[in-house]
């Protein structure tokens, strides 16, 4: 009989991504998914260490897995990704029960580690980083659904001063465009009319003179891509000509992650961010005006080490001025490794929390106001699933990125369709389909 395997994810969809890489690898090697994790024979968790909270759900997981194989030794147990990179020698000295360690650039040696464990004892572990390692040739073993992930590059070369991703996940690196493009393709031949394309800094995405502008605009052009998205960007590498791509073709979404961080070009310049409050504000007017209906979300640290109660101001300044869409703001978190957590001048814990809720509570005053101003405009939904509520009701997403709902009529999962926003409320919008002849 097959042996199973179940695997856990954690973390940004970079790791949903590889996660999909080593399902297709396990199937190549005859592994069936299990239906659970306590029939499984093999368990996988691949891990995140981008704040100590993501790490800490990660422990607390691994202690489950430890039950399990004190109940069934035969068990193998796997540790992936961020944490496998960083906190390698923590889990072998004190994790006895994990028998695999592979950081993001080891996967192609699951396969055999997996045979060498079933010989040997002791754990088996590989946390080399590469330059090169992209998985160009590995095909991901995908869940039927609308959206494909594609990853166009690995690592990050910025070095934000408060970020471990350099660290575990090394240095820059990019796909080639053939690569990229047969993916896609096969995707679409599978039934998914969405693609995301994915890097820890996608938009620094270069491959033999070709940058992400002419990437997008190649997949753009493939037959059946519906819907194009990408995540996530750096706004340093927001250009003109990718702004234009993004204005010329209509099946790239409207919509633009733009992690601010900070406000205060003080604290920008101690995260090593690379733009000032200026120019960020700036960027973000352009695409506004460039893209009408964007969809802009943002990133926000507060806490950072030495962030005044000016500085912070300068923050709240930035998210008057330009009304994100949406925000996921976070307490800065000591990263080992980093430069900032050498920083001695950090905020106290109180002062972190009543900052992050000032920055939530007028987030969701901006949500609404933006989404408020699509009321009355026509959208094009891409209709995903049955809406929660109802089953006479569809829920798509708008080009912006908003959830909608509205009355099934003739329109099917998959199809794109005109859609009149006609209410606003919290984060989820409220619309009429436009029928073909209304919209035509
Ligand atoms: N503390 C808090 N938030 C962090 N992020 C990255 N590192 C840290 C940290 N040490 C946030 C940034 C980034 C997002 C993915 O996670 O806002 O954009
Ligand atoms: Fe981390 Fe900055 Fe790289 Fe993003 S750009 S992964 S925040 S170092």
């Amino acid at each position: 009989m097959n042996s199973s395997y179940f695997i856990e994810t954690y973390g940004c969809q970079m790791n949903v991504a590889d996660s999909e890489l080593v399902e297709g690898l396990l199937q190549k090697q005859g592994y069936i998914q299990s239906e659970s994790l306590e029939s499984a024979d093999v368990i996988f968790v691949n891990t995140c260490s981008v704040r100590e909270h993501a790490e800490e759900k990660v422990h607390s997981q691994l202690g489950r897995y430890d039950l399990i194989k004190q109940k069934r030794p035969e068990v193998l147990i796997g540790v992936l990704g961020c944490m496998a990179q960083s906190l390698k020698h923590d889990i072998l000295e004190n994790k006895p029960y994990v028998d695999i360690v592979l950081g993001p650039d080891s996967y192609r040696r699951l396969p055999e580690l997996l045979s060498r464990k079933q010989t040997i004892k002791q754990s088996q572990v590989d946390t080399t980083l590469s330059k090169f390692e992209v998985y160009d040739d590995l095909f991901p073993s995908r869940k039927e659904g609308i959206n494909a992930w594609i990853s166009i590059m690995r690592g990050c070369d910025k070095f934000c001063t408060f970020c471990i991703v350099p660290f575990t996940r090394g240095r820059e690196r990019s796909r080639s465009v053939e690569g990229i493009i047969t993916e896609v393709t096969q995707a679409v031949s599978e039934g998914f009319v969405e693609i995301t394309l994915l890097g820890q800094n996608v938009n620094s995405y270069r491959h033999e003179g070709k940058e992400f502008h002419g990437l997008l605009e190649s997949v753009a052009q493939i037959d059946g891509v519906k819907r194009i998205r990408y995540t996530s960007p750096h706004p340093q590498d927001i250009t003109d000509p990718l702004l234009n791509v993004m204005g010329q073709y209509d099946n790239i979404c409207n919509y633009i992650h733009l992690p601010l961080q900070a406000g205060s070009d003080t604290i920008l310049k101690r995260m090593n961010r690379t733009y000032t409050k200026d120019h960020f504000m700036r960027l973000a007017d352009k695409i506004r005006q460039k893209l009408p209906y964007v969809g802009i979300s943002t990133d926000i640290i507060v806490g950072f080490p030495g962030e005044t109660a000016s500085d912070f101001a300068e923050t709240i300044e930035v998210m008057n001025h330009v009304k994100f869409d949406s925000a996921f703001n976070f307490k800065y978190s000591p990263r080992r490794g980093t430069k900032a957590s050498e920083y001695d001048d950090r905020v106290p814990e109180a002062e972190k929390q009543s900052r992050l809720v000032e920055v939530i509570e007028l987030q969701k005053n901006h949500t609404l106001a933006r989404n408020k101003s699509f009321v009355g405009h026509t959208e094009s939904v891409l209709v995903e699933k049955e809406s929660k509520r109802s089953k006479d009701q569809w829920a798509g997403r708008i080009d912006a990125n908003k959830w909608v709902i509205f009355d099934k009529g003739l329109a099917q999962v998959k199809d794109i369709v005109p859609v009149e926003i006609i209410e606003a409320k919290g984060v989820t919008l409220h619309g009429k389909l436009i029928n073909k002849a209304e919209a035509a």
